[in-house]
């Protein structure tokens, strides 16, 4: 029997992957259909005839695996919603990220405007500081934790707390080492984790155990092959706080498994009531197994400053600060200067920012309870902590608040998997709005 061969071409454009697939189809059907697969640029130059301009704006980009493992910053998605929800033109109360809204105090601002006419300041600084300001943080951590630093060896300069969290994993973990992170937490100590090819082994922080990591939990096999801990008291998002014995815990533990301990005290200097956050150096033995990350941002309201540093074990700081000098080249002199006026000559916590989230604090969390939300009054941090009603999840219940209050909150998940089942509220915007935000939230119904 003879068989009739038509023989067609179709070619398909498929945009995203940037490809053209030529097909060569023989009728009838049942005959073989061929697909010829080109790359997209050689089709053009059949096509269009112009080789070199479409070789070059077809190239296709690829990321490297270790930003494909990653999900986009938690904070950059939110503020893409916030843009299609302003472009609506609906008058959003930003409850979303921790940026505090108060000025930085005055006197250090005057500092940095004669700083910054000084030459001196204008050339390349060094990547571990300035003495003067490494001195001016041994001196502060001597009066409000009784912890005695060496300026030249156990304090190093960051460019904000968060440069040096994202580095330290780089000097410490090999690809296949794990690190130990919290979950919920700040989301870097995972990222930069995996960026260093290790892998975060993540310790839940439940409200039963006071949102504190259980290390016992913590498998023989996983301790054995972890390079480093990640702790933060006062929490993100949790604003749980640690106390000492648990840090004689942590001590301990890192001595039995030899980890490096790295606790974030971002928040030491933003607490209630009163009360003082206490430096994990005050703990016998952790400067032999660990370096605390301190921060201005919050301090001082000097987030857009970028200025922080660690202290602690000299060897370890050593180790971030052989990365550092490969990476960037230390922080803008005039600003260390800056930094040194705020440590030398302004107590803290500073009254006059705690007192503004003390009250906004009560605000919020007295209305949300009147409401039915369950949320405890923390002690420290201007995060609060909130339960999602039954029924919702985490994301469910921030799309909820956005879409029919126009409040941004944080979906607690964000913070990782443990974070499910609650949504995280910053108290940086004034008094006025959080009462409006109340008034909105009584509307809601869920
Ligand atoms: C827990 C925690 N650590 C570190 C940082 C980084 O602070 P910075 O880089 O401004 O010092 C933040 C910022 O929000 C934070 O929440």
């Amino acid at each position: 029997m003879m068989l009739l061969h038509r023989i067609s071409f179709i070619l398909n454009f498929n945009w995203k992957a940037r490809k053209i697939t030529l097909k060569k189809v023989t009728v009838p059907a049942r005959t073989r259909v061929s697909v010829y697969r080109r790359q997209a640029w050689c089709v053009f130059v059949i096509l269009q005839g112009k080789s070199r301009r479409r070789r070059e704006y077809l190239m296709r980009i690829e990321m490297a695996k270790r930003i494909d493992q990653i999900p986009p910053y938690l904070f950059a998605e939110i503020d893409k919603k916030k843009e299609e929800m302003r472009q609506k033109g609906v008058d959003l109360i930003d409850l979303g990220i921790g940026d505090p809204d108060l000025p930085t105090p005055k006197s250090i601002i005057e500092r940095l405007k004669k700083a910054a006419e000084n030459p001196r300041n204008h050339r390349y600084p060094s990547y571990e500081g300035m003495i003067e300001f490494r001195t001016a943080v041994a001196q502060w951590y001597d009066r409000r934790f009784g912890v005695k630093l060496n300026p030249g060896t156990e304090v190093l300069s960051l460019i904000g707390s968060k440069e040096g969290i994202a580095h330290i994993p780089l000097a410490f973990v090999n690809p296949g080492d794990v690190v130990l992170v919290p979950s919920p937490g700040y989301p870097v100590y995972r990222v930069s984790t995996l960026f260093a090819g290790g892998t975060p082994y993540f310790l839940p922080l439940r409200k039963e155990n006071g949102f504190l990591p259980s290390l016992s939990e913590i498998p023989e096999t996983v301790a054995k092959k972890a390079r480093l801990l990640f702790i933060n008291y006062p929490n993100n998002p949790t604003s749980a706080i640690a106390e000492k014995p648990f840090f004689e815990q942590v001590v301990a533990f890192a001595r039995q498994y030899r980890i490096i301990v790295c606790h974030d005290a971002a928040y030491s200097e933003i607490a209630f009531d009163g009360y003082q956050p206490l430096s994990f150096l005050e703990v016998e033995g952790a400067k032999e197994v660990g370096v605390e990350f301190h921060s201005l941002s919050k301090t001082f309201n000097m987030t857009g400053w970028r200025i922080g540093f660690a202290v602690g074990h000299s060897e370890i700081l050593g180790g971030l600060g052989r990365v550092k000098t490969n990476i960037d080249s230390g922080l803008f002199q005039a600003i260390q200067e800056a930094g040194t006026e705020a440590l030398a000559h302004l107590d803290t916590p500073l009254p006059e920012i705690i007192n503004i989230y003390e009250k906004r604090r009560d605000v919020m969390v007295n209305g949300l309870q009147e409401i039915g939300l369950e949320v405890d009054r923390p002690k420290a941090t201007f995060y609060l902590w909130i339960q999602v009603p039954k029924g919702y999840t985490s994301a469910q219940f921030a799309a909820l608040l956005l879409d029919q209050g126009g409040i941004v909150a944080t979906p607690g998940n964000g913070f990782g998997e443990e974070g499910e089942g609650y949504i995280r509220m910053a108290l940086t915007i004034d008094e006025k709005r959080l009462k409006e935000a109340i008034d909105r939230l009584r509307k809601i119904k869920f």
